[in-house]
């Protein structure tokens, strides 16, 4: 990558930056999905190389796996490390409570079994992936192939008794083809706009056949570290009930020089 980055970048790689300082020597890492989630891979691997810091890391998707291989963290299986310290991860969505959208990458599934196998999962994130209510972002439930259209239809009559606002139901497409994901499964993007009961409505779609998983993540994220464009960055600990502000700069360009553009 060349010249100074931009904005959202700038503020997806402060997140990433402040939440690696996070993972200490010896740590079973989760290494979620997505663009934010790989400024955090890359930072880490500097780490690594530089630090000598020793870290196993379980990688949410066999993307990151990669990314994770290529900067030199030793990758196991999540059955390998038994259970994770810490899991660093990105999100579509948040609110005040610290509820997740997820699986706008299709890695929904690995990523909640990871999470929920972690004593503490971090989200990192831009400022504009903060919200009042879930829901904008479409939200992701990944089914199985076998007789996808009914599971379909069985989860819009589903939503007609649920708080939202939407109740369309696509299938997310790779070009002409379904999207498949790296469970060998599709996803169906839920178009919800607003949603009243993310608790209610996650346990509802898990009930629905052929759902293996929805992307909302209740309960499940301790922290978050919101980036801004300018480098600040904001530590939210919803255990804790504090906030922590610093200011990152925006060094990035210096530090991931040797990245394609
Ligand atoms: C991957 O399936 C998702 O859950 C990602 O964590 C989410 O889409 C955030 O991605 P970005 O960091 O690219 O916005």
């Amino acid at each position: 990558m060349t010249g100074k980055l931009s904005p959202i970048d700038n503020a997806k790689y402060v997140a990433a930056r402040r939440a690696a300082e996070m993972v200490q020597d010896g740590m079973r890492v989760g290494l979620g999905t997505g663009s934010t989630a790989a400024w955090l891979v890359r930072r880490l691997g500097e780490r690594v190389r530089d630090e000598g810091l020793k870290i196993k890391g379980v990688p949410t998707s066999t993307a990151t796996a990669q990314l994770a291989r290529e900067v030199g963290i030793e990758v196991v299986s999540l059955d390998q490390a038994g259970w994770l310290d810490l899991t660093i991860d990105g999100a579509d969505e948040f609110d005040g409570e610290l509820s997740l959208i997820k699986g706008g990458g299709a890695a929904l599934l690995q990523e909640k079994i990871v999470a929920t196998a972690s004593d503490q999962m971090v989200v990192i994130a831009d400022a504009g992936k903060e919200v009042e209510a879930l829901g904008a972002f479409p939200l992701p439930v990944e089914v199985i192939p076998f007789g996808w259209q009914t599971t379909r239809t069985l989860i819009e009559e589903a939503l007609d008794t649920m708080d939202v606002l939407g109740t369309s139901v696509t299938l997310r497409m790779n070009g002409e083809a379904p999207k498949i994901t790296d469970e060998g499964n599709h996803i169906l993007d839920l178009h919800l706009q607003r949603i009243g009961n993310p608790r209610q409505l996650a346990l509802v779609l898990n009930q629905v056949p052929g759902v293996v998983e929805n992307g909302l993540f209740i309960d499940i994220c301790d922290k978050v570290v919101i980036g801004h464009g300018d480098g600040r960055v904001e530590l939210r600990d919803i255990n804790e009930g504090t906030v922590e502000v610093d200011e990152l700069g925006d060094d990035g360009e210096n530090l991931f020089s040797d990245l394609a553009d």
